[in-house]
């Protein structure tokens, strides 16, 4: 038989689906299932958004698109970014895909060649790793335990860029931690990137609607505007909109780098079906009391799910400020028995997985994201399930000896 690539010896299905599924399959057998594992936003756009797929619909959706998006949801992104203070973007600075995911996946492929280095914090979005291991990148961690909030210092950068990675990913808010880095660490970091003139740096914000405590959505661009012709902003309508289906992301960045990703699209993917630019245009320009109205409701699951947090001994949990994730230290678990079942917890993957057997709480082990001393709570599951799911958890503490 002919040989598959090398490439696919790198790649790794994702390792946050595999428990999403796991805790599915649990549910289908009968059990009394609560998951905290996938991030999906669990609620759905408008009604505005399907009336307008609906009219995309009854017009001449079968046609191709445009390489880059449709000129109306390019014009309805430029402006929804203005409102976050990404000013004096045009057509010709945007980008789009197939959700952020591909649009990360293109970034890398147009920045990247095969041994360059690409730097990022720890803990990370999973997928960060993944895309650098198929196309074949250098990896440099940048490790921000929980005792610096899982956030990366200045200092920690400087060293990184010294290195002269190609690419350097930041993400704020953060997926898996939650963490929103305030104004003046945002300047703080954006001087130092200032200094390294070598570097594309990719920001990765798709979480920046959903920041709480009045912390605001800051970006290196709005310190120091001159890194415009290196910063990358990458933008989804997944999480803000209720939206992750409909699969659309967005760049916006310097025009080189977004006329690379339209010349990938041109080889895979052609366009975005119309009926998906007519709905995310509708999300964009519409009316955004649900967007705002779902950050209000998970800035009060944060509260509730941090009081359980810090009323547990032992677990160390940093307080996010934004997107929908905690991500607490639960190593003071590791080598302890759990009573009931009589199994040790050795590490955060037997501990999700006791966890899930015992008490059928689904969450996702640190180690996917590059911190094995933690674990991922995903909070977006229906209200009602919410608090039952983290008494859960606590009393899964309290079975432990
Ligand atoms: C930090 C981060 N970036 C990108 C993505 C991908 O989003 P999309 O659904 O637009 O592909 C996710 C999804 O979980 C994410 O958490």
């Amino acid at each position: 038989m002919p040989q598959l690539a090398r490439r696919i010896g790198r790649a790794k299905p994702s390792a946050i689906m595999q428990i999403a599924e796991k805790a599915k399959r649990l549910k289908s057998e009968g059990r009394d299932i609560i998951s905290f594992s996938i991030g999906v936003p669990n609620f759905l756009p408008g009604e505005h958004v399907y009336q307008a797929a609906r009219e995309a619909l009854e017009h001449d959706s079968g046609q191709y698109g445009s390489n880059r998006g449709a000129d109306a949801m390019l014009d309805a992104f430029l402006q929804h970014i203005e409102k976050i203070g990404l000013t004096g973007y045009t057509r010709a600075n945007l980008a789009t895909g197939v959700g952020a995911k591909h649009v990360l996946y293109n970034l890398a492929e147009a920045l990247l060649d095969e041994g360059d280095t690409i730097a990022f914090p720890t803990p990370y979005w999973t997928s960060y790793l993944d895309i650098a291991e198929i196309v074949d990148a250098k990896v440099d961690l940048l490790p921000c335990p929980p005792e610096q909030d899982y956030k990366l210092t200045p200092a920690q950068l400087d060293a990184a860029l010294a290195k002269k990675p190609r690419v350097f990913l930041f993400n704020n808010p953060s997926n898996p931690t939650g963490m929103v880095y305030g104004r003046d660490e945002i300047a703080a970091l954006a001087d130092v990137i200032a200094k390294y003139p070598d570097t594309w740096i990719i920001t990765d914000d798709i979480y920046n609607r959903m920041v709480f405590d009045g912390v605001g959505y800051h970006n290196f661009v709005h310190c120091r505007p001159e890194l415009k012709d290196r910063v990358i902003f990458v933008d989804s309508l997944s999480k803000t909109y209720g939206m992750p289906g409909w699969r659309v992301g967005f760049m916006a960045g310097p025009e080189v780098v977004a006329q690379a990703v339209v010349t990938m699209n041109s080889n895979h993917i052609t366009s975005l079906p119309e009926v998906v630019n007519a709905a995310a245009t509708a999300a964009l320009s519409g009316p955004q009391d649900v967007p705002d109205a779902k950050c209000a409701e998970f800035q009060a699951k944060r509260d509730q799910v941090m009081a359980v947090m810090d009323s547990i001994p032992g677990v160390v949990c940093p307080r996010p400020q934004g997107a929908f994730y905690v991500f607490p230290d639960i190593s003071c678990a590791f080598g302890k028995t759990h009573g009931p079942t009589g199994k040790v917890v050795g590490n955060d993957v037997e501990f999700c997985s006791v966890l899930l057997e015992a008490k059928g709480v689904a969450c996702v082990p640190g180690s996917a994201f590059g911190e094995p001393r933690a674990l991922r709570i995903s909070y977006t599951c229906p209200t009602p399930q919410l608090a039952p799911g983290i008494e859960r958890f606590k009393e899964f503490f309290s079975e432990l000896s």
